[in-house]
């Protein structure tokens, strides 16, 4: 089996952070989102990928490649203008056949993909959805169902009105092939506005598979701060660090930690970095690689990407940096994003 990634969006949402990179590519403790979704997919023995690209595809490609160095085989479908969520799905497929998976690339899930699998076997459906529950539908697409599973509505963005459930397309699906008959080739199709809602009036069979699993859509700035702090707190497992749930430090190779600097857990640093005298950080921070941090700064809740440096005496709280970034000395910066 396949799985196709939709990976082309622009990430306006997490600007200025997606200026320099595309969405996919937003490092999640210091490794691209995109590694852990194939490093996931592939966990259940998917190993054949499509990724579909169209903001900043080069960064996508030079890292992934031929997907040789992560265990799968990826074929890259680059649009030259966005073609919309369904219009990404048409545009990809000569490389799909019978039953496929259809990710959204900036949420970060561990709903069991085998036991999704199966139900949409079972069900007999042409299209089954993930459903997560979130607390305010407002800003995804809610799915209503009947009490067999099956979708009876859908309501992309729905209006505090139209809210009718917690129930929301997770951004996880199963295709059968022939699905693709409905989608207009050649043009812009949202697959949540236009393709789904014809698919039910044209009474074609879709079920919803209900989970209770972690899932978050690292769409925005609160959303990414809050998936870093569910690893730092244990609440997700995430496979590219060892979490030491006792003292719940993790620190890089090759990084100086002055002995006047205070860790508070749980925080990560990654390799290379340079933590100066009287610095403080935690609780909760991820610093990434070859970043230096000056004396006496302070630095909880936040986010360092790669690169960069923090001056004397300053103080980041609730607050993401990009990559290469200098911040002065004596700067207090809370509820912040700064980046090239
Ligand atoms: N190739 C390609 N081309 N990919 C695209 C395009 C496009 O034109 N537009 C969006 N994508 C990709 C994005 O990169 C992302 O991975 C995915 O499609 C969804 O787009 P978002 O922009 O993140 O949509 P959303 O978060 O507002 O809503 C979607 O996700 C929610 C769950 O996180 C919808 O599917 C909602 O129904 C859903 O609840
Ligand atoms: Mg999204």
């Amino acid at each position: 089996m396949k799985a196709l990634l939709l990976a082309g969006g622009k990430g306006t949402r997490l600007y200025p952070l997606t200026h320099s990179i595309p969405k996919p590519m937003v490092p999640v403790l210091n490794k691209p989102l995109l590694e852990r979704t194939i490093n996931y997919i592939k966990g259940y023995g998917i190993d054949e990928i499509v990724m579909s690209l169209c903001y900043q595809p080069e960064q996508i490609m030079n890292y992934f490649k031929d997907g040789s160095r992560f265990g799968v085989k990826i074929y890259y479908c680059i649009e030259e203008s966005p073609l919309g969520t369904g219009g990404a799905i048409k545009n990809a497929e000569r490389y799909l056949d019978d039953t496929f998976l259809i990710f959204n690339s900036d949420i970060i899930t561990d709903i069991n993909l085998r036991d999704l699998i199966d139900y949409h076997m079972a069900s007999g459906a042409r299209v089954t959805i993930a459903l997560t529950r979130v607390d305010n539908p407002s800003a995804y697409g809610l799915v209503e169902t009947d009490n067999d599973g099956r979708i009876t509505a859908f309501k992309e963005k729905p209006r505090p009105e139209e809210i009718t459930t917690n129930f929301i397309n997770a951004g996880i699906y199963v295709f059968e092939r022939d699905v693709l008959d409905f989608i207009p080739a050649g043009r812009e199709v949202s697959v949540e506005k236009e393709v789904y809602p014809g698919l039910l009036s044209a009474g074609v069979k879709m079920y919803a598979y209900k989970n209770n699993n972690y899932w978050i859509d690292i769409g925005t700035p609160h959303k990414y701060l809050e998936l870093h702090n569910s690893i730092l707190d244990g609440l997700f497992t995430y496979p590219f660090i060892e979490m030491d749930y006792k003292n719940r430090i993790v620190i890089g190779k090759n990084s100086y930690i002055s002995p006047t600097a205070k860790l508070i857990p749980p925080i990560a640093i990654g390799d290379n970095c340079y933590i100066g005298n009287d610095v403080i950080i935690g609780p909760r921070a991820v610093i990434g690689n070859n970043i230096e941090i000056g004396p006496g700064s302070y630095i909880r809740n936040s986010i360092i990407w790669e690169g960069c440096k923090i001056g004397s005496g300053s103080k980041l709280s609730n607050t993401i940096i990009g990559i290469n970034c200098t911040i002065g000395d004596n700067k207090d910066v809370s509820y912040g994003v700064i980046a090239y």
